[in-house]
């Protein structure tokens, strides 16, 4: 079994985020997501997400592409999830191209292109300005 694992927050779980785990699942026969814990989020990454970390996990859970999801609690945990999980291949978006270089002695990288024109910042951002009026 060829085993695919990527990270990410997932809040407000939208079109862009569906089309990146269908094809990463597609480059195997199962995917893990690491998903961004609230804490992570909040210390780590800045972010104060909207859905709490069990609400986007079940969200997650209940995608046809997404075999299992674990907690991303730390920036480093990468290496030694591949290793427990026996990773074959890691993936991002684009956004993060070069970032995850240091994996390729455990296991092949991946970068796949964004689906343009949505994020979860632009979501809030367009719902902020409407109820704003
Ligand atoms: N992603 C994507 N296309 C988009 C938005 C996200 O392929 N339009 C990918 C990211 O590259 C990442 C995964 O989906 O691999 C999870 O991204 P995340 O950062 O949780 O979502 P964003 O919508 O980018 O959220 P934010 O605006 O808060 O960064």
């Amino acid at each position: 079994m060829r085993k695919v694992i990527t990270y990410g927050t997932y809040d407000l779980l939208h079109y862009g985020h569906v089309k990146l785990l269908q094809r990463a699942r597609a480059l195997g026969d199962y995917l893990i997501v690491g998903l961004s814990t609230d804490e992570f989020n909040w210390n780590e990454k800045h972010k104060k997400c909207y859905f709490s970390y069990e609400e986007r996990k079940s969200l997650l859970e209940a995608l046809r592409y997404v075999d299992l999801v674990i907690p991303e609690q730390s920036w480093d945990q990468k290496i030694s999830d591949v290793k427990e999980f026996r990773a074959d291949v890691f993936v991002m978006g684009d956004d993060w191209e070069g970032k995850f270089d240091f994996l390729k002695d455990y296991c092949e990288v991946v970068y796949l292109p964004r689906t343009p024109e949505i994020s979860t910042t632009q979501i809030k951002k367009d719902l902020g300005e409407k109820k704003n009026g």
